[in-house]
This record gives C-alpha cells, sequence and structure tokens, in this order.
C-alpha cells in the first residue's frame, strides 16, 4: 500500500489516480460507439483525458484526447475509415489528482511493439521497482504512469508463454497494489483479458457479445446480466464465450447476477442536469426506503437486515461510525438520533483520520461504515481494520453490489438508485432514512426511548415524503435567494444540535458544485471566532428549525445582524417577526425536530444547485472531483 505520508509525494509525482473508468466490448456493434457511450455513463469517476484502443484490420490501434470525452469522441468521428472493421475494444477515462494529464499519460498504454494495450485502475505500488526492471531488459517508457509497466510485463510474459491470458495471470502476481485491468493483443484477436484486485470491474453477459467495465451505466443499455470477478480472477472474454480462472489457473464456475438497474435511470427525465432530477427524486427514495420496513406508526420499524442477536444488540455498548464526506454528515445526524433514543454512545469518524491511528474497537462494538458508492478506499480500510479486530460490520450504502457491502455481517443497501451526480443528495437522504430506521429498531429492541415519542417519529417520517414533494413545487424563493447571493465569495452556514450536520452538508453543497468558499458552524461557535469576519458582504445562513434550540439560534443570528451580515433563514417556524431580522426566508413545511435534518437539506441541496446554475459551473461533473474515491 501506498503509506499516507508517502501520499503527497506520490500526488506530486502524479502517480495516484483517485478514479478512472474502464470500458471493454468485443461483438459485432460499432466499438468505438459502445466504448465511448459507456465512457460517457462512468465520466462521474473522473474526467481529465480518455482513450480507445481497437483491434481492427488486423492491428491494434491506439486514439487519446486530453479534456473531456467529447474531444475523443470528436477525434474518433474523424477516424471511421480505420476503424470500421473493429469487432474488439477497450477504453478508459482518467481522473489524476496532480500534474497536467496528457495524451502521454493517458491510457491505454501499449508495450515497445504496440501489439498489446491495457486500461487500468488503481495504483501498482510496486511500479518503480518493476520499471526499473523493465528498462534494464530493455523496455522503453513513453509515459511517467505506473500502468505502462503492466503493459510491458504482460507483454513481456506473453513472449514466453505465448498464451495471453497465461501472461497476464503470471504478470499479475508480480504487481503489488490495486488494479482493474483490461488487455488486448493484436496477435489474440477477438478477445480481451479482464483481471482485478482491489478495484471494481464486472462482466456484462450479452448475445454474441460481451463488455467488461467499472461500474453498472457503462453496460446497463445492453444487458443486465453480469458477473462480479473476485479478486485476482482472470476472465476471457470473446464475442460468443467467457471463461474465469483463479489465481492457481483453475477454471471457476460463473454466478451470473440479474442488475438491479434500468436503462431509464440513467436519462436527466426532462432535468437540466442529473442533480436536479436527483433532488427531486427524493420524496420518491423515502417511499421506496420505508417499504417494508414502516406501514403504520403503530408497528413495530422491520429491519431484518441487521443482523445481530437480541441480546447483542440490548448489551451493546459502544457504536462507532466512519465515512467519508456527505456520508459523514449522515453519520453525525445518526448519532444524534442514536444516542438520544437508544442511550448508546456513537462515535463518527472521518474514514481517513480513522485508519491512521490506534483506534479501540472490539467485540462488543457495532462499526457502521456508510458510502454511497460503497468503494471509497477510506472507509473500506477502516472497515476492514475494525472487522480484524471482531466488531460486527454494518454498512450502509447504496450498491450493495460494492466491495464495502461484501465486508458486511448486516448490510443495509438504502436503494435510492443509481446517482449519477457528482454531487450526493438522494443517497444523502436514504442514508439519513438508513439512521432513522436503525435508531427506531434499537431503540424498540432496548425499550430505551418513550413509546409516544416513538410513534410519533415514524408517523413523521409516513408523512415526509408529501411533505417534501411540497416543498419541491415551489421552489420560485430558493432561485431567488440563488440569484440574489451568487456573487459572493464567502457564505457561512450556522445551526445547533441535529441540524448542525445540515450545516457542513449545506456548505459542502455549495462548496463542490460553485466553488464559493462555504463552512458550516455550530451557532454558538460564531462568537467564539468566525464572527470576526461578518460584515456586510458575507451572508449568514442560519438554520432554524422548531425545537429546542431554536431560540437559541435565534439570538446566534442576532448577533450575526448586529455585525451587519447578510441574513438568510431557513425555517419551519411561521413567525412573522423573522421578517425583520432577515433579508430572506425560506420556508419549508414543518416537521419535528428530531426529523427535521431530512427537510431542512432540501432546500440548501437546492441553493446549490440554482447558485452553480447560474454561475454556469459543470453542475453534474464539478471540477477536480470525482463520484467515488478508490484510492487512500
Ligand atoms: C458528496 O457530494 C461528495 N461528492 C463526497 O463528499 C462523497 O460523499 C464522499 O467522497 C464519500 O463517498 P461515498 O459516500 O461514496 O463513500
Amino acid at each position: 500500500m501506498v503509506k499516507y505520508w508517502e501520499i503527497e509525494t506520490e500526488i506530486e509525482k502524479g502517480y495516484l489516480y483517485i478514479m478512472c473508468g474502464i470500458v471493454g466490448y468485443v461483438g459485432e456493434k460499432n466499438v468505438a460507439e459502445v466504448l465511448t457511450k459507456g465512457l460517457s455513463s462512468l465520466e462521474y469517476r473522473g474526467y481529465d483525458s480518455s482513450g480507445v484502443a481497437l483491434l481492427a484490420d488486423g492491428k491494434t490501434k491506439v486514439y487519446k484526447a486530453e479534456g473531456k470525452l467529447q474531444n475523443l469522441k470528436d477525434l474518433l468521428a474523424t477516424k471511421e475509415s480505420e476503424i470500421k472493421t473493429a469487432n474488439v475494444g477497450i477504453g478508459h477515462i482518467r481522473w489524476a489528482t496532480h500534474g497536467v494529464p496528457s495524451i502521454k499519460n493517458a491510457h491505454p498504454h501499449t508495450c515497445n511493439c504496440g501489439k498489446l494495450a491495457v486500461v487500468h485502475n488503481g495504483i501498482i505500488e510496486n511500479f518503480k521497482e518493476l520499471r526499473a526492471k523493465l528498462e534494464a531488459k530493455g523496455c522503453v517508457f513513453q509515459s511517467e504512469t505506473d500502468t505502462e509497466t503492466v503493459a510491458h510485463l504482460v507483454a513481456q510474459k506473453y513472449n514466453e508463454v505465448k498464451d495471453l491470458k497465461e501472461a497476464v495471470r503470471l504478470a499479475t502476481k508480480e504487481l503489488e497494489g490495486a488494479y482493474a485491468l483490461c488487455i488486448i493483443h493484436q496477435d489474440v484477436p477477438n478477445t480481451i483479458i479482464a483481471t482485478r484486485r482491489n478495484a471494481p470491474l464486472l462482466i456484462g453477459v450479452g448475445e454474441g457479445e460481451n463488455f467488461a467495465a467499472s461500474d453498472v451505466p457503462a453496460i446497463i443499455e445492453y444487458t443486465k446480466k453480469a458477473i462480479y470477478l473476485d479478486d485476482n480472477q482472470v476472465a476471457i472474454l470473446k464475442a460468443d464465450s467467457i471463461q474465469i480462472f483463479d489465481a492457481d489457473n483453475n477454471e471457476v464456475k460463473q454466478k451470473v447476477e440479474l442488475l438491479p438497474w434500468e436503462p431509464i435511470a440513467l436519462s436527466k427525465m426532462g432535468y437540466k442536469h442529473f442533480m436536479l432530477k436527483e433532488i427531486h427524486e427524493q420524496p420518491d427514495v423515502i417511499r421506496n426506503f420505508l417499504s417494508g420496513k414502516l406501514h403504520s406508526a403503530t408497528e413495530p420499524i422491520k429491519l431484518d437486515e441487521v443482523k445481530l442477536d437480541k441480546l447483542k444488540l440490548k448489551n451493546l455498548n459502544r457504536i462507532q461510525v466512519v465515512a467519508c464526506g456527505t456520508s459523514l454528515h449522515a453519520a453525525l445526524v445518526g448519532k444524534y438520533i442514536i444516542e438520544e433514543l437508544c442511550e448508546i454512545p456513537v462515535d463518527v469518524e472521518a474514514s481517513s483520520e480513522y485508519i491512521y491511528r490506534k483506534t479501540v474497537t472490539d467485540e462488543h462494538t457495532l462499526v457502521i461504515g456508510v458510502s454511497q458508492s460503497g468503494e471509497t478506499a477510506d472507509t473500506l480500510t477502516a472497515v476492514k481494520q475494525s472487522k480484524a479486530r471482531g466488531s460486527h460490520i454494518l454498512i450502509i450504502t447504496n450498491r450493495p453490489d460494492s466491495a464495502m457491502a461484501r465486508e458486511a455481517d448486516s448490510l443495509v443497501p438504502v436503494n435510492a438508485g443509481i446517482e449519477v451526480s457528482v454531487a450526493a443528495t438522494k443517497s444523502y437522504v436514504a442514508q439519513l432514512m438508513a439512521f432513522y430506521a436503525l435508531a427506531l429498531h434499537l431503540a424498540e429492541i432496548k425499550e430505551s426511548a418513550d413509546k409516544d415519542e416513538i410513534q410519533t417519529i415514524k408517523n413523521e417520517l409516513l408523512l415526509l415524503p408529501q411533505k417534501i414533494e411540497l416543498l419541491l413545487s415551489k421552489t420560485d424563493k430558493i432561485q431567488k435567494c440563488a440569484r440574489m447571493y451568487s456573487s459572493s465569495k464567502n457564505f457561512i452556514f450556522i445551526a445547533r444540535g441535529i441540524n448542525y450536520a445540515t450545516a457542513l452538508e449545506g456548505a459542502l453543497k455549495l462548496k463542490e458544485i460553485s466553488y464559493i468558499n462555504a463552512t458550516g458552524y455550530p451557532a454558538g461557535e460564531l462568537k467564539h471566532g468566525p464572527i470576526a469576519m461578518l460584515d456586510e458582504t458575507l451572508p449568514v445562513l442560519s438554520i432554524m428549525m422548531s425545537g429546542k434550540v431554536y431560540e437559541k439560534i435565534l439570538s446566534n443570528a442576532q448577533e450575526s445582524k448586529a455585525r451587519n451580515a447578510r441574513m438568510i433563514a431557513l425555517t419551519d417556524s411561521t413567525d412573522e417577526k423573522l421578517d425583520e431580522l432577515f433579508d430572506y426566508v425560506l420556508n419549508v413545511p414543518h416537521v419535528h425536530e428530531l426529523i427535521s435534518p431530512i427537510m431542512a437539506i432540501v432546500p440548501l441541496q437546492l441553493l446549490a444547485y440554482h447558485i452553480a446554475e447560474f454561475l454556469g459551473k459543470d453542475v453534474d461533473q464539478p471540477r477536480n472531483l470525482a463520484k467515488s474515491v478508490t484510492v487512500e
């Protein structure tokens, strides 16, 4: 593994690839079109350069472009006559963390004779040693990437064993680190060799055609049947056959799974951006989550996904939640609600911090990993570390087919449907729902909360979709507010109690897609420093949902008013006096305080969306970000 203290140096050298997307196709369709369409649907994984390699007219032909995928599409449009006979190909989109993305460093990479081409997602950690050995044997490197070592290494093995699958199997035994690889060779027509270790890769099973891809969206238009490769397995894909071998070269039985996605899930359905569509899907996401779990407030919540028996649940003395980004904010709400209802102490920690210190989880701790993608490397590592210490692992994820899900002792899929926009919205709401369900389930088993309160919360959860629909039907005021404040260079979000996480998440959404510097603070902390920044240019958005801290935050807002800040309120209160204190009041339907984070985040998602949209930003694919981050 790249050690944490080495990461910065690695990044400086441009060697770390946070996320990339891979597609492979063998069959009769227009190969370039299948590959670029597939890459298009993986753009959320990263998009600073792209490339394809095809076998056409008996030759390996490689095409690469810098920047957006459209540049590659434009290039391929000029090469139609060169590539029209192709019936096999591999493609890649790359997102590097540092250094100028270049054609030279874009994939596919080839061996020196140019016959073999490889696309790769992951990091080859021992690439320096391998490169030195290969150079000593006469290989000439064209790029600075770790991936090129794979091309030379496999080519060398192929020259020895004259069997491409065997060459890949032997070469990968020498690789350290993480990889998903697709490889073609001009002497092995109509064939892709695919393999993986600690990086996602699935095989799409078609009729007279087969696919390989980093993720479902790249293949769902063509097939709903897929095989998930295990670590170190090597697959031979031909148009009419798939064979899979384990690391010891034994052929293994294929487990074909039916993919739960519909192609329609990948369309914008008339919305200008995926993010806006996904925000509007939230009422259905809540309904979907509750179906089968909660039908009426008088029945106990059903959460069969939790596999700890009642006695163990009753005896739990600690919960540790690990997550990153938006998922971390969902965990903060989870902590609040579990501590409130279940009397179990809950620690929440950013996975990237958790994994590099001595943590004290054991078999009496429930460890919860939260992740939309289920592939976030830091969270995956944190979960694996806790599992090794004997803790029960509960995973809350939108991807029950992910690496993290495979580590779970208890798996709670949030079923938000595929989330394309890099900025998480509906998956956040779905994660919150999972925490509410878990807290209610624990409270009912432990009998730790007042029965009436539990019933009220359940009732409120059941009513929530309609209330959010009501909010989503009238967004003019949010849009106006967005236009009004879009020129601000900085933004402050303040809240208290259960909505502190909402302030953090609202600020994160704004930062991510509009690039405005936004910070969330616990409102009581304002006067301990941040208040020094306030003046007539700085918008302070106070999240004031009714409940026990409402009056407190009102006073904190008054402190901001006294420093001439630009005042915005987000509230479910109908108090007319608020119009005197605030320049803008964004109203939401009234909800129970404990449920309020789900209601309060929606206008903040919309505010961030409309500001970014008004500023003409790339809403669904903000700069420098990738949808999931699969290396530490
Ligand atoms: C959310 O808008 C962000 N793109 C990001 O913070 C994300 O939540 C984080 O990278 C964690 O991803 P995960 O939920 O897939 O683990």
